[in-house]
C-alpha cells in the first residue's frame, strides 16, 4: 500500500464521519475513545446547510470516487451491518459520474482490440451514459446480417487500479477496526469488505456481464414477455461489452409507456412474474432491476440490460422461497414453519408450534388489507425479523433476492398502483409447486438430498473439529483479551502518526 493510497482513506474517513457515517453506525456504547473524539471533531466543523443527510451522503460518496459510490451502494442492502436509517439514507445514491468521452473510450477499445479496433467499431458515436465503472456508446456496425446498431460498454480507464487501491484501504480500515473495536467485530467488517471485494472484481471484467447476459437469455429463450440483448462477442473483452441496441421506452418514462398505447397493469404483471420465473425456475436472477435498466419494445416485452449484479438461488433455496409464498398465500402457516425447520434454517431445539404462531402474527394482517397495500418484500423482511428471534441464519442470497424485490415491487407499482402481488405472483408459485414438488419433483428431490448425504460424509471430521474447538473456547477467549489489550496502544499510535502524515502529505497544515 502506498502512502498516497493511506492518505486517501484518512480524507475519505474523514469526509464520512463529516457527513454523519460513523455516527450512524449502529456502534454499541460506549464507543472506543477514538472513535467518540473523531466524532466530536468532525461534528464542530461538520458542514452545516439545508441539505438532509442522504443528499450529502450522495454528495460525499461520489466525491470520493467509484470504489466509495459501490461501497455506498453496496452498504445499502446491508441495514444488518450499517443500520436501517443509513441503509435507507444510502439506497437514495445515484450511480452516475462524469464521461471519459469519444476519445478515451477509443483509446480502451484500441488496447482491447489493436490493429481491429477502428475496423469493428467503425461508427461510435458519443456516450449516453456514464456511470463509475462504466459508460455506454451507441454504434454502427457491419456484419454478414448487414448494418445494424449496438451498444458499446466501456470500462472507465485506470478503473482497476483505482480500485484496487480503494480495496486495499478499505481492507485496512477493516481491519483496524477490527483489532481496535473488538464489539464492532460482531459486524464483521473484513467479511463486507471480501464480499464487495469479491462483486466489484466480478463487474470489472465485462466478459462475465456478457456471459451473464448470454445465460439469461438461455434461460428465458421460450419466454415471449421478457428478453435481454444479444451478446457480440467478437467485439467484446474484459473492457468492452458490445450488444445490441435495444430500441425501447424505458420503465421511468410511464408517460411515453402510456402514450405508445402499452398495457400498464399487463407490464407490472409480466415485470413481476419475470422476476419469480427468473428466481424460481431457474435459480438466476438479475440483481439491479430498477427502471432505468428495464425498457419496454415496440412488441410490450419487457428488455432488461445491466448483468453487472445477478444472484443465484440453489434448489433448496428455490423450493423455501416457492413453498413460503406457496404458505402464505393459502394461509398454511404450520406449512411455512415446517419449511424453515426442513431446510435447516432454523435450529431444530425451536419450537415448530411457536414458531407457526409467529408466522401466523406476520401473515394474518396482510388477509384484511387491500391488495394495493401489501407488498411482498416488507413481507419478507418481516419474515426474515421473525426468523431471527428464532435463530434463523441469515441468508445472504435471500436477503439479495429480498432487496430486488423491493426495488421490483417499487417499477411494477409505478406502472400500476393497484396491483394485486399475490394475485400476480400464484400462478408461477403454483405452477412451480406442481411441477417440482408433484411426483416427479419428488423422485428427483429424494435424489439430490442422497447426495447431500454423500457430501456431508467427508465434513464429518470437521464437525468434530469444531466441537473441539468450542470446548477449548473459553481458554481462548482469555488469552486474546489478554493480547489485545497489549497490543492496542502501539496500534493506535501506529494509527494516529498515519493520519498526521497523511494529513501534512495533503498540505493540510
Ligand atoms: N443494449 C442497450 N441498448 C440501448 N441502451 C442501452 C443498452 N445497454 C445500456 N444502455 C443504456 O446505457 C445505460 C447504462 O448502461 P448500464 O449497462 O445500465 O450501465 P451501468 O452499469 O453503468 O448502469 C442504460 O441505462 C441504458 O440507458
Ligand atoms: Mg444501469
Amino acid at each position: 500500500m502506498l502512502p498516497v493510497d493511506i492518505a486517501r482513506l484518512v480524507r475519505a474517513s474523514w469526509v464520512l464521519a463529516r457527513e454523519g457515517v460513523i455516527n450512524a453506525l449502529p456502534l454499541p456504547e460506549p464507543r472506543p475513545f477514538a472513535v467518540s473524539a473523531a466524532l466530536l471533531l468532525a461534528g464542530a466543523i461538520r458542514r452545516r446547510g439545508a441539505a438532509s443527510r442522504a443528499e450529502r451522503l450522495s454528495i460525499a460518496f461520489s466525491r470520493l470516487g467509484p470504489s466509495y459510490v459501490k461501497l455506498g451502494q453496496f452498504l445499502a442492502t446491508r441495514p444488518d451491518v450499517v443500520g436501517a436509517a443509513l441503509a435507507t439514507d444510502l439506497a437514495e445514491l445515484q450511480d452516475a459520474m462524469p464521461d471519459f468521452g469519444l476519445a478515451g473510450a477509443r483509446a480502451v477499445i484500441g488496447d482491447s482490440f489493436g490493429l481491429e479496433a477502428t475496423r469493428l467499431f467503425p461508427e461510435l458515436g458519443g456516450p449516453i451514459a456514464a456511470a463509475s465503472i462504466a459508460q455506454v456508446h451507441k454504434a454502427a456496425v457491419t456484419d454478414r446480417d448487414g448494418r445494424h446498431d449496438v451498444a458499446v460498454k466501456v470500462l472507465r480507464p485506470g478503473i482497476g487500479r483505482r480500485i484496487a487501491s480503494d480495496l486495499a484501504g478499505f481492507y485496512l480500515a477493516a481491519r483496524l477496526i477490527e483489532r481496535l473495536a473488538p464489539r464492532v467485530r460482531r459486524l464483521r467488517p473484513v467479511a463486507v469488505v471480501d464480499t464487495l471485494a469479491r462483486s466489484l472484481t466480478l463487474e470489472m471484467d465485462l466478459r462475465l456481464e456478457a456471459a451473464a447476459l448470454s445465460e439469461m437469455a438461455q434461460n428465458t429463450a421460450d419466454d415471449d414477455d421478457f428478453r435481454v440483448p444479444t451478446v457480440d462477442w467478437r467485439r467484446t473483452s474484459r473492457s468492452v461489452l458490445t450488444m445490441e441496441w435495444i430500441d425501447g421506452i424505458k420503465l421511468s418514462d410511464v408517460t411515453a409507456i402510456r402514450a405508445a398505447g402499452h398495457d400498464l397493469p399487463k407490464l407490472a404483471a409480466t415485470l413481476l412474474q419475470s422476476f419469480l420465473r427468473h428466481a424460481l425456475r431457474d435459480g438466476f436472477f438479475h440483481a439491479d432491476m430498477h427502471q432505468g435498466n428495464l425498457f419496454v419494445d415496440a412488441a410490450g416485452r419487457i428488455v432488461a440490460v445491466d448483468f453487472g449484479i445477478v444472484g443465484r438461488l440453489g434448489p433448496r433455496e428455490r423450493r423455501f422461497l416457492a413453498e413460503i409464498l406457496h404458505g402464505f398465500i393459502t394461509r398454511n402457516y404450520r406449512r411455512v414453519a415446517e419449511v424453515h425447520f426442513e431446510a435447516g434454517y432454523v435450529p431444530p431445539e425451536q419450537e415448530l408450534e411457536t414458531f407457526a404462531q409467529a408466522l401466523r402474527a406476520v401473515g394474518e394482517p396482510l388477509h384484511g388489507v387491500p391488495a394495493s397495500e401489501i407488498a411482498m418484500s416488507r413481507l419478507l423482511n418481516q419474515l426474515f425479523e421473525t426468523t431471527e428471534l428464532f435463530a434463523m441464519q441469515t441468508r445472504p442470497e435471500l436477503i439479495l433476492l429480498q432487496k430486488t424485490m423491493v426495488v421490483v415491487e417499487g417499477v411494477a407499482r409505478s406502472l400500476d398502483p393497484d396491483l394485486d402481488m399475490w394475485k400476480v405472483s400464484e400462478p408461477v408459485v403454483s405452477n412451480w409447486i406442481a411441477r417440482n414438488l408433484g411426483p416427479i419433483g419428488r423422485i428427483e428431490t429424494a435424489v439430490s438430498a442422497a447426495g447431500d448425504l454423500l457430501a456431508l460424509a467427508p465434513r464429518l471430521p470437521r464437525v468434530f473439529d469444531a466441537i473441539e474447538t468450542i470446548a477449548t473456547r473459553t481458554e481462548a477467549a482469555d488469552e486474546s483479551r489478554r493480547r489485545r489489550r497489549s497490543i492496542a496502544l502501539p496500534l493506535w499510535i501506529g494509527a494516529l502518526s498515519l493520519a498526521v502524515i497523511a494529513a501534512s502529505s495533503l498540505g493540510w497544515f
